[in-house]
């Protein structure tokens, strides 16, 4: 079943507050700076170059809309957001990238969930594990989306969810449920597309 139609750039912004009305349900892509969140969301629209993707960390700098399913009865938003803890940039532009996108997080009433790229060939990093510790004290939900599969082997896979997972737990009671991807392979597609499809149901608009 293809749940995804059509997929078209709508809007970009460095002011929350001009994104898009909340009246479709949305997920945010968010990690690392180079994590893969462009080539994610490009893989699952089957686009090559929707969003705009680079070797070189630092290339989204707005949060980006796409609209999923215009034509259809139900469309909804894909949102490529900046990623955080690109080391090079200047503190000023950090300061401000972060501030958008906290500011992202707090005002979008229809964000279903935020999906917290992690490049699987790491270990556990602070700034993750300090990120998606907002999301849980902000009571946002969050699902973690391992990226980059296609780079291991499926033992080392194995072995690295399993390292992340018992990082996880001296921090959280549950683990958040977890999708391993590629946007080489397009491992993990139907997965992340039927998640979405299916939380998607839940969604009701804001008053
Ligand atoms: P910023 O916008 O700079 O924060 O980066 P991003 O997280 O959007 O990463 P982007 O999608 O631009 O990808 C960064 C680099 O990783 C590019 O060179 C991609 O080709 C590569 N890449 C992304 N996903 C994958 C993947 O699944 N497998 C492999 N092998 N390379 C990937
Ligand atoms: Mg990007």
């Amino acid at each position: 079943m293809e749940y995804i139609k059509s997929a078209a750039f709508e809007v970009s912004n460095s002011d929350p507050a001009k994104c898009p009305r909340p009246d479709k349900p949305e997920y945010a892509f968010i990690g690392r700076s180079n994590v893969g969140k462009s080539s994610l969301i490009n893989m699952l629209v089957n686009k090559k170059a929707l969003a705009k993707t680079s070797s070189t960390p630092g290339k989204t700098q707005l949060i980006n809309h796409f609209i999923i399913n215009k034509e259809e009865r139900k469309p909804w938003y894909l949102v490529d957001l900046p990623g955080y803890g690109f080391a090079k940039a200047p503190l000023k532009e950090k300061e401000k990238w972060e501030r958008m996108i906290r500011t992202y997080l707090a005002r979008r009433e229809n964000l279903m969930c935020v999906m917290v790229l992690i490049d699987i060939r790491h270990d556990a990093r602070p700034i993750d594990l300090a990120f998606m510790e907002q999301l849980g004290e902000n009571e946002i939900p969050f699902v973690m989306v391992f990226t980059k599969a296609d780079k291991m082997g499926a033992g080392a896979i194995e072995k690295s969810l399993a390292a992340y997972e018992q990082v996880m737990l001296t921090r959280w009671a549950a683990i958040p449920e977890r999708f391993v991807t590629s946007a080489e392979s397009r491992l993990g597609r139907d997965e992340l597309i039927g998640f979405m499809h299916s939380t998607n149901r839940g969604f009701e608009l804001p008053k």
